[in-house]
């Protein structure tokens, strides 16, 4: 198949023109020093491709863009390849199909993302059809009832089990994982829920717009210090997205037999500062704490019951779907970039039709 690099230094501004015949693909050129540059990336054109048997072609709608893609960038065992299209969660809609278990105009998720067009087949690599729930927008897949959300979901009823009246602390508080946590817990009884991001208008649209309870910039003061003063009397459950400082000041708030669900570490993605350990680890001990990892690929068996949970407040309003959406295959590398240094409220995604 010919591909052909599209002209232009990075990806801004133009809007590319879309046809029934041409396809793009973000593919990675070079390994990245610490935060990457939109010169790590390129987009190439190809012709669409035709399905084989068992397969089919699928226009992508909308993408998605991860903090975990930062490390698979390093390349690696399981890493991306130089020069291939990148992968990731996508939403889109059957356009031709030799699979027989998918029909044209079928909604499916899956995972050969960062490109308009995918061969896909049901039932391979997580491929399957969306349930189409009436009133949820087609965002609502990749973030709260995607992979963002199960996440959360997840970590709060599996791994933390956080129970009615208990108080929780979430950090990145703001974004895809962040918000999708504040309004599950909210849902299962929560009493005080806190959360930390990086600006104070993401902390007024905290305490605000979302309910949290409390909130603060975590470039303000100390993390354990601004944990302490929002949660004088502690917490019993933390969800950690960041690492480092948030999760040592987070070990010193934690009540006696409190839960760490330790979904990631995003201090750390860019080979930036914060320390991998806590130093006040043997607190776990002190306070008999349990912290435990949470692997979103180990919890897909909750996917429905995480949509059965969630959809009656979607439809009601009382859950929103928490976006920042940003238009277009030649702005998803600035979607990854903003993503990393926090332009985003809530889970970032790329949409790839009006
Ligand atoms: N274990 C799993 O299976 C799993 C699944 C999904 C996600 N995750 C993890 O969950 C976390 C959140 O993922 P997401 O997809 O929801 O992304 P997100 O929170 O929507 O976006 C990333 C956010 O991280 C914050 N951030 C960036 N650098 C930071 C730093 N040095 N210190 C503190 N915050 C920083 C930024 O917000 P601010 O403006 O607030 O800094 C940014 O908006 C990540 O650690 C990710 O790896 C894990």
């Amino acid at each position: 198949m010919n591909a052909t690099p599209c002209p232009g230094p990075g990806f801004l501004p133009s809007v590319l023109p879309m046809t029934t015949s041409t396809a793009y693909a973000v593919h990675q050129i070079a390994r990245p020093s610490g935060f990457p540059a939109a010169s790590d990336f390129t987009l190439v054109r190809t012709p669409v491709p035709d399905p084989a048997p068992g397969t089919a072609l699928v226009e992508n709608l909308l993408l998605s863009v991860d903090p975990y893609h930062r490390g698979l960038m390093d390349g690696g065992e399981g890493g991306f390849e130089l020069d291939a299209p990148l992968e990731g969660r996508a939403v889109g809609r059957v356009i031709a199909s030799r699979d027989p278990g998918l029909s044209e105009g079928d909604l499916v998720f899956h995972r050969s993302g960062w490109r308009t067009h995918a061969l896909v087949t049901l039932g391979v690599d997580g491929t399957r059809r969306l349930r189409g729930h009436e009133g949820v927008p087609l965002e609502a897949y990749l973030s709260i009832l995607g992979g963002t959300g199960l996440t959360a979901y997840a970590a709060l009823t599996r791994t933390a089990g956080l129970r009615a009246g208990e108080d929780l602390f979430v950090s990145a508080a703001a974004g895809g994982v962040g918000t999708a946590t504040g309004h599950i817990a909210r849902l299962l009884g929560a009493r005080r829920i806190i959360g930390s991001a990086g600006s104070a208008a993401k902390v007024r649209h905290l305490t605000g717009t979302l309910g949290f309870d409390a909130a603060f910039d975590y470039h303000d003061g100390p993390v354990g210090e601004q944990l302490a003063q929002a949660a004088p009397d502690g917490i019993d459950v933390y969800v950690d997205n960041v690492g480092g400082d948030h999760l040592e000041g987070a070990i010193d708030s934690l009540r006696e037999y409190g839960r760490v669900a330790w979904v990631g570490a995003i201090s750390m993605y860019n080979g930036d500062r914060s320390p991998a350990a806590p130093r006040n680890l043997f607190e776990v001990v002190h306070k008999s704490l349990r912290l435990e990892g949470v692997l979103v690929r180990n919890h897909t068996n909750l996917q429905d019951e995480l949509e059965d949970f969630l959809v009656p407040h979607l439809r009601s309003g009382r859950v929103g779907t928490d976006t920042t959406v940003v238009q277009g295959i030649d702005h998803m590398v600035e979607a990854f970039l903003g993503m990393l240094r926090g332009d985003n409220l809530g889970k970032m995604l790329v949409r790839l039709t009006s």
